[in-house]
């Protein structure tokens, strides 16, 4: 008698395998208006969304609707007017200032403009989040290797008008990396690099994600960028309106 072959192994499965770093995080009738009452605009708009721990998902939608202050509330820089926002265990909705400040730390940001300090060295940018703290052990080997992993050994000294704004773009992203976040907010990462420039952006970010595990919220105008995410989320007059897989 032939004996069966034994059951093929799994091959590696390194995400599954990983304790993850990454947040869920919900959305449940969240509303945001700003200005007064009649000439008030209604930003978000009873938006209810669900994102599993370590998902990428695109924000996609029409100038004005939405998707900054989605970010904006997700990353406790604005406070919803009416429904709930949690992020791991946090309440995020609900945090008070020195909450919200501890909260955001787990949170890295990465915006169109960089918002990089032009007087400070790619390192010192990297480093700057750390600034207010007092860390140990020295935090500049991870800053050294953060900068080296988005692709930018040697240039440390260097300084934001020195780079080029792919190279700016790769130093937010190490800076965002530094606290080692529980979710990174991208909003439109790209919108100031030409395509390919832009699409190695993308790659960094996701690189970044399946690395980590870090949940990674991108919003974007660009449907090729939305493409490479696990999802995306479409927002108007800031609502959401069906969901789609796969961008
Ligand atoms: N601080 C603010 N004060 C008043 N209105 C605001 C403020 N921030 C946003 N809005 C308004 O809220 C709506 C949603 O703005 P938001 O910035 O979230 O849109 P967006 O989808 O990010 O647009 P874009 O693609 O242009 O970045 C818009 O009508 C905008 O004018
Ligand atoms: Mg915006």
């Amino acid at each position: 008698m032939i004996p069966h072959p034994p059951p093929p192994t799994p091959g590696p499965q390194p995400v599954a395998d990983r304790r993850p770093a990454g947040a869920g995080i919900t959305l449940s009738g969240v509303t945001r208006r700003y200005g007064q009452a009649g000439a008030a605009i209604t930003a978000l708009d009873e938006v209810t969304v669900s994102i599993q721990p370590a998902e990428a998902v695109a924000i996609m939608g029409p100038s004005g609707s939405g998707k900054s202050t989605l970010l904006h509330l997700v990353g406790a820089m604005d406070r919803p007017d009416t429904g709930t926002i949690t992020a791991g265990d946090y309440a995020v909705h609900d945090l008070d200032r020195k909450a919200a400040a501890a909260y955001r730390r787990r949170v890295g940001f990465v915006f169109q403009r960089f918002h990089l300090l032009s007087a400070l060295s790619a390192l010192d940018n990297v480093l700057a989040p750390l600034l207010p703290m007092r860390i140990r052990p020295d935090p500049q080997p991870k800053a050294v290797a953060l900068l080296d992993a988005v692709g930018l050994a040697g240039r440390e000294r260097s300084t934001p008008a020195q780079l080029s704004g792919g190279q700016q773009q790769r130093v937010a992203i190490a800076r965002a990396l530094i606290n080692d976040p529980i979710v990174v907010l991208a909003d439109e990462p790209t919108g100031n690099l030409d395509t390919t420039t832009g699409a190695d952006i993308i790659t960094l970010l996701l690189d970044m994600r399946a690395r980590h595990g870090t949940t990674l919220l991108i919003a974007t105008h660009d449907p090729t960028i939305a493409a490479r995410c696990d999802r995306t989320i479409h927002l108007a007059d800031g609502q959401v309106l069906e969901p789609t897989e796969g961008g």
